[in-house]
């Protein structure tokens, strides 16, 4: 039996097919259209865990390509990482967002379905809570207001996935909630490169270190938080990736599940400039900027529920060796 992996070659998903391969999933189908990521990602796991993996080049949006896979190969399960993620860029394509993201996982539950595979792990994000008036988030709270179109397709998609479970109790569902990932594998093959000037923190920060973009923006410092900055849930993603592990080895019964992956601890943008200098022994120059628009001052995880059901809990121990 194989695991599907959608978006297998991206940031979260190849550092989750590795953790897969390292436990006791050998047998790793990945699926994915590179419009974020390559194909040379496939030979990295190879290096890293000694398993080539299936790989096809194929959009989720595609119900052919999607039937091709699914009659090729005998799935158990599907983790579904496949999806844009820009949130600015999301602002400006709302089009293209719900296209590719909910539309993409209309297809592919189609193909589920038709198939008889009825257990998905689905990467939702934390920023379906909208802005509860709370920094800490637990899963009860349900969902608000997303900031973006990119945050209201995660928001629909938990939608869909809700009304499919109670018209078709036999499915199993697990809805992961990421807060802020970050890091890379320790090999240093896997890691984060986003296309263009990130959005994001940490990859912003690592491009003026290594000198191709001149200083970070620290968007605000008269948040009320501990030293004025935003303050969020950074996750190693291979902690991330293991919490995919445990959703597919716990979640055994139909439901539908939904958790929390994050550390339950938040940290300022000037912390995590100022670890990251530590750390890399480097200077990251930066800035105080106007705030972001649409920015929360402080958010983190209550990750409870996740280490309760599925045994998980961030670990942040993923440095190379001789790193402090
Ligand atoms: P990523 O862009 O590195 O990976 C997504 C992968 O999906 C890419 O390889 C891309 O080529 C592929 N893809 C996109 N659309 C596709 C399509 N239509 N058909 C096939 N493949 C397609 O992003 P990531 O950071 O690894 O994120 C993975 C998932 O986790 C996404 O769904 C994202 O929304 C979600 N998420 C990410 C974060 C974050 O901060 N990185 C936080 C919360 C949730
Ligand atoms: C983190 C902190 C910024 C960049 C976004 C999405 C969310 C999720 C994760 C997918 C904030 C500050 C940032 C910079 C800065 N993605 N910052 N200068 O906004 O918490 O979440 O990514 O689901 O949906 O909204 O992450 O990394 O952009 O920002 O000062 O150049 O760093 O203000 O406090 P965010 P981020």
């Amino acid at each position: 039996m194989s695991i599907l992996v959608t978006g297998g070659t991206g940031y979260i998903g190849s550092h989750t097919v590795v953790e897969l391969i390292n436990n006791k999933y050998k047998d790793i189908i990945i699926m994915d259209n590179l419009c974020n990521s390559s194909e040379g990602v496939i030979d990295k796991i190879e290096k890293i865990t000694g398993v080539r993996c299936k790989f096809y080049n194929a959009d989720i949006r595609d119900e052919k390509a999607l039937d091709k896979i699914f009659s090729e190969n005998k799935i158990e399960a599907v983790i579904h990482f496949a999806g844009l993620k820009a949130v600015g860029e999301s602002v400006k394509k709302p089009l293209e967002y719900y296209d590719n993201n909910v539309g993409g996982t209309i297809k592919l539950l189609q193909a589920m379905k038709k198939h008889e595979c009825k257990k998905i792990v689905f990467s939702s994000s934390a920023t379906v809570y909208g802005d509860p008036g709370t920094p800490k988030y637990v899963e009860e709270m349900g969902r608000g207001i997303a900031s973006s179109p990119y945050g209201e397709t995660k928001a629909v998609i938990e939608g869909i996935l809700e009304s499919l479970y109670k018209a078709e109790p036999d499915w199993i569902i697990s809805i992961l909630r990421y807060f802020n990932p970050i890091g890379a594998h320790k090999s240093g093959l896997l890691g984060e490169d986003p296309k263009g000037i990130p959005n994001n923190l940490m990859p912003y920060i690592q491009k003026v270190a290594i000198g191709e973009l001149k200083e970070v923006s620290v968007y605000g410092d008269d948040y009320d938080t501990k030293d004025g900055t935003g303050e969020r849930d950074y996750i190693h993603v291979v902690d991330l990736a293991n919490g995919h592990v445990k959703a597919l080895e716990k979640l055994n019964k139909p439901g539908i599940y939904i958790h929390n992956l994050g550390t339950g601890n938040s940290y300022s943008v000037l912390e995590i400039i100022k670890a990251f200098e530590r750390v890399n022994n480097v200077k990251v120059n930066y800035k105080i900027a106007p705030r972001r628009p649409g920015d929360l001052s402080k958010f983190y995880a209550d990750p409870t529920k996740a280490k309760k059901e599925l045994g998980w809990e961030a670990t942040n121990r993923h440095r190379r060796y001789g790193e402090r």
